[in-house]
């Protein structure tokens, strides 16, 4: 018995090494954690479990039958974060590139299936030439088996890919199905087709960092949530990111203990909105005075600034936030920010997570690249998304409602639970001078002193509609509230909404204008 335990451990010491010392020292000469490494950080100390140790591969072709290592690229297996189960892939770039063979496909979805049977997350760490060229089709069908799964598995369990190498062709699919993706600067890139091929087909010279690094993914296409310095980063990001979400999309993401004090007021909201309404705050400084301190973690930071999502907690429980920025293109609604708002919203529908969304809009952005962009579907797709979230949904206008944008912004009309007003809001059809010259022109151009006659209507409609009465008055809004008093009332109205059952009709699924 010895001897067979004896020969277990040779086993096992051999899978570790991956595809051997030198790889492993080209590995971290690059900058980059080993596979292994890598779940080390992620996990609990001692609590990853490893499945699949001994998998190899079957291939014969080109040399392929006298070249076998253990795990066949890639350590899979469970464990846990701050206690809570998880899934985990790593890919092994020590062994063929970490390329992806019929077996090293197997084994991921041979987790993704126990994820999805069990309800806990799946988090896959890619590092990988794509596709094992010497197992041609076979390795291609691996591909989309995981695709579908994650598919099947989007809106179950939370999905999150880190990318911390290659990422290309084929194999970005996997990853852009997944709920978030986590890049690192410098040492990992995505793209569907390298440098060589682009300069081949458009002419472009570019490197792979340009192309699809992690900064030209989080700031041109939006295709990756979070850039990251390097991997501990990354990997503090995921467990950061666990911490606001729940395990399935059966549960509520983990409650925070929290103590509510005898005054949650927050002085500092009072003076945010400026006196003159065309001038810039930054709406994070009120989601700050608004949750938990230090608890806003902020998602797609880089990208469509204009508005801005991310996760955090009021009085201990996890909540999703949009916000329109009035800092940057004054918080105007455009095709980007439209599509970011619009998956951080179902994302948050799919998992329980309720929303606050914060209104300050001038409305959409005109003009023929916004038009030809399409804003029109996506303006529609965060309509969409909002009206067919069922989770507690609460609005606060801080300044601008205006136009379509109103409707948007988490509305009454579209299902909003609660809808919060500042004394400083304006809801109205548009600006007060824009509205003034259109309806008051032949007025204005008749006067003896236009200019007089234009301040005037400007006047008039500003004392109509450039404050939250009037939606009040007819039950748009629910009450408008003093800024300092927004956390406490925010606190109790999702306290208020917590058991809220909404149901949608029977469908076999909606048709989101994609
Ligand atoms: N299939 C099989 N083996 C692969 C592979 C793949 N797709 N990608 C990389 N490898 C192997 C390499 O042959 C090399 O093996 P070795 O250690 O025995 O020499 C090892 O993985 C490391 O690759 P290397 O090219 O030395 O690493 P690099 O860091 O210089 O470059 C890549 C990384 C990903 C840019 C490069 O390997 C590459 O272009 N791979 C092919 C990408 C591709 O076209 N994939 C198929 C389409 S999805």
């Amino acid at each position: 018995n010895e001897e067979k335990i004896e020969l277990l451990r040779r086993k096992n010491a051999e899978a570790m090494l991956g595809g051997g010392e030198g790889r492993i020292a080209s590995q971290h000469k690059k900058g980059k954690l080993t596979a292994r490494e890598r779940i080390e950080l992620l996990l609990d100390e001692g609590s990853f479990q490893e499945i699949d140790r001994f998998v190899m591969h079957r291939a014969k072709d080109f040399g392929l039958d006298k070249e076998h290592y253990l795990g066949d690229g890639v350590v899979t297996g469970y464990g846990e974060i701050n206690g809570r189960l998880v899934y985990v892939y790593s890919q092994d770039f020590t062994v063929f590139g970490g390329s992806l063979s019929e077996t090293h496909a197997e084994k991921i979805c041979k987790i993704m299936d126990m994820a999805m049977k069990n309800g806990a997350p799946v988090i896959g760490l890619n590092d990988s030439g794509g596709a094992r060229i010497q197992e041609g089709v076979n390795s291609l069908g691996g591909y989309a088996d995981i695709f579908y799964r994650n598919t099947l598995a989007s809106g179950v369990v939370p999905q999150i890919s880190a990318i911390m190498g290659p990422c290309a062709g084929g194999a970005v699919y996997s990853p852009a199905i997944t709920d978030f993706i986590l890049m690192v600067e410098n040492t990992s890139y995505m793209f569907v087709t390298g440098p060589n091929v682009v300069k081949t087909v458009t002419q472009e010279t570019v490197t792979a960092e340009e192309l699809g690094g992690a900064s030209a993914h989080s700031t041109k296409s939006g295709v990756t949530h979070f850039a990251c310095r390097n991997e501990v980063e990354c990997i503090r990001h995921i467990k950061d990111l666990l911490s606001y979400i729940p395990q399935n999309c059966e549960e509520i993401a983990p409650v925070y203990p929290y103590e509510l004090k005898a005054d949650e007021s927050r002085k500092e909201l009072d003076t945010i909105v400026p006196e003159n309404p065309n001038h810039p705050y930054d709406i994070r400084d009120v989601v700050r005075g608004i949750v938990d301190s230090d608890s806003f973690m902020e998602v797609h930071e880089n990208y469509a600034d204009n508005i801005v999502v991310g996760f955090a907690r009021i009085a201990g429980r996890s909540i999703g936030i949009v916000g329109n920025q009035p800092q940057s293109m004054a918080g105007v609604l455009d095709n980007h920010a439209s599509i970011k708002a619009a998956r951080f919203v179902r994302f948050c529908d799919s998992f329980n997570v309720p929303l606050l969304v914060l209104v300050d809009v001038p409305g959409f952005l005109p003009g023929t690249d916004q038009e030809w962009n399409g804003i029109i579907t996506n303006g529609a797709k965060l309509l969409y998304a909002f009206s067919e979230a069922t989770v507690p949904r609460i609005t606060v206008i801080t300044r601008k409602a205006y136009g379509g944008a109103y409707d948007v912004m988490n509305s009454k009309h579209i299902g909003a639970d609660m809808n919060f007003a500042w004394p400083t809001a304006e809801i109205a059809v548009m600006g007060a001078k824009g509205a003034a010259e259109i309806i008051f022109r032949k007025e204005i151009a008749a006067a003896a002193d236009p200019e007089a006659k234009l301040q005037e209507k400007v006047d008039e409609y500003t004392a109509k509609f450039a404050n939250p009465y009037r939606a009040a008055h007819r039950g748009f809004i629910d009450e408008v509230i003093e800024p300092s008093e927004t956390r406490i009332k925010l606190i109790k109205a999702f306290k208020m909404l917590e058991n809220k059952v909404d149901k949608l009709p029977r469908k076999k699924h909606g048709n989101i204008p994609l």
